[in-house]
């Protein structure tokens, strides 16, 4: 069975990674969605986050799954790939309300599509893309939360380092 993990990834963290790692390990396909969100500004262009998906993938050595851009509706979206199963990390109660707003919207726009929850590894439960910028803006430690090679990548792209 295969199944979907959406999300922006501005950029991936170690978070999102367990996740990912976790789906792949009980489920025989994973499809990371790397989704254009038209609400967001991101500090990484859409190729950027779906190329720094893939060697983090690789570097965790996991081979069932795949990253795949996607602008639209998610339930389009998992038409579009055949899939009926959704993944989400529920990292506090607050994300709760969001996802069960989604999950609903989702499955009241395709009936088959179902919504499954993995709590979030409780190392990652408060870290969130954003918060991992914001530290680094102000030369914090974000090793705990993402790859060197993660941490290199956001480095470069705000001309930390060359
Ligand atoms: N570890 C670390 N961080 C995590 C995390 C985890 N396990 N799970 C979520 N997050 C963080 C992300 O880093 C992100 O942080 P940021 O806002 O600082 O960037 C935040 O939680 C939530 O983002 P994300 O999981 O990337 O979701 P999203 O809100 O950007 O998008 C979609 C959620 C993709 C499911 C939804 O927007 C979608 O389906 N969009 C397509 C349009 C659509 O179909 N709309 C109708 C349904 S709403």
């Amino acid at each position: 069975m295969k199944i979907i993990y959406p999300g922006s990834f501005d950029p991936v963290t170690k978070g999102h990674m367990d996740i990912i790692k976790r789906i792949s390990e009980k489920f025989d396909e994973v499809i990371v969605a790397c989704l254009v969100n038209s609400e967001k500004q991101t500090m990484f262009s859409l190729e950027e986050r779906v190329s720094i998906l893939n060697e983090e993938i690789e570097n965790y050595k996991i081979t069932n799954v795949e990253v795949k851009a996607f602008e639209g509706l998610l339930v389009d979206f998992a038409a579009s790939v055949g899939c009926t199963m959704i993944a989400r990390g529920l990292r506090a109660i607050s994300d709760y309300e969001y996802e069960w707003q989604i999950a609903h919207i989702n499955s009241s726009l395709n009936n088959d599509l179902e919504t499954i929850f993995l709590v979030a590894n409780s190392k990652y439960s408060y870290i969130s893309s954003s918060i991992v910028k914001e530290i680094i803006r102000y030369d914090g430690d974000i090793s705990n939360f993402v790859s060197e090679n993660v941490e290199l990548r956001i480095k470069k792209k705000l001309k930390i380092i060359q």
